[in-house]
């Protein structure tokens, strides 16, 4: 299947991603991951992308469809995948249909991860991440067995630099002024799930498997 998950920060995209990667077989690309390892690895991409990342806004249109393009080509994404972050503009939902379309396929369905804004905050503030894997964690809805340790691992947690209550408002207005649209946009396709953002990981897995088998 080739799937968008769309939703603000903290509604827990990056939670359901593995899930669904590994019942569905499909590759997973999260932009915001990939522009985080560039980052920090100090690559051209990654110096562009940082100033607006630390700001809570978006990375330009042309750097994450750049991103996506490349990614897009390993042999793992070309029977299927998970889109996590993206497009978060209209022009990106744009330029992501032309891509498809020269490949003479579409999206199958767009998860729309709904949740009231008020909740977020305690989502982002409480979230640590295992760096390397990518695996998350909460301080009170998914603690780690030991305080600050990977459970798999053993290695230390880390808090993304973007998870302050106020960078928090900046990428919650970028969301509703420009990702939201995206979600009309799509619409007007009838491909568009809700998901119950707001219930337990359980609970939205379940509705994700719902609505896949479906
Ligand atoms: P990105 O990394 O995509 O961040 P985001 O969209 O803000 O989303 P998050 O990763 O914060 O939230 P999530 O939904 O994955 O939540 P999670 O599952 O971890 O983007 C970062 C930046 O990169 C952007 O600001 C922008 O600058 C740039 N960027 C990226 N893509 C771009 C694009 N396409 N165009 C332009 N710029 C782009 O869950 C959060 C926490 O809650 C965790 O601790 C988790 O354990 C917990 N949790 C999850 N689900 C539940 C639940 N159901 N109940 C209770 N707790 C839960
Ligand atoms: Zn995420």
């Amino acid at each position: 299947k080739r799937l968008i998950l769309i939703g603000p920060p903290g509604s827990g995209k990056g939670t359901q991603s593995p899930i669904i990667k590994d019942e569905f077989c499909l590759c997973h690309l999260a932009t915001g991951d990939m522009l985080r390892a560039a980052v920090a690895a100090k690559t051209p991409l990654g110096i562009k992308a940082k100033e607006a990342m630390d700001k809570g806004e978006l990375v330009s249109d042309d750097l994450v469809v750049g991103i996506i393009d490349e990614a897009m080509k390993k042999p793992s994404c070309q029977k299927g995948f998970i889109l996590d972050g993206f497009p978060r503009t209209v022009v990106q939902a744009q330029k992501l249909d032309k891509m498809l379309e020269k490949q003479g396929v579409k999206v199958d369905k767009v998860l729309n991860f709904a949740i009231d804004d008020a909740i977020l905050e305690e989502r982002i503030t409480g979230r640590w991440i295992h760096p390397s894997s990518g695996r998350t964690y909460h301080t009170k809805f998914a603690p780690p067995k030991v305080p600050g340790t990977d459970d798999v691992t053993g290695e230390p947690l880390i808090q993304r630099k973007d998870d302050t209550a106020a960078v928090l408002k900046s990428r919650l207005e970028a969301f509703h002024r420009q990702t939201e649209p995206v979600i009309d946009y799509y619409s007007k396709k009838s491909i568009v799930a809700q998901l119950p953002a707001e219930k337990p990981p359980k609970d939205v897995t379940a509705e994700v498997q719902k609505v896949l088998s479906s």
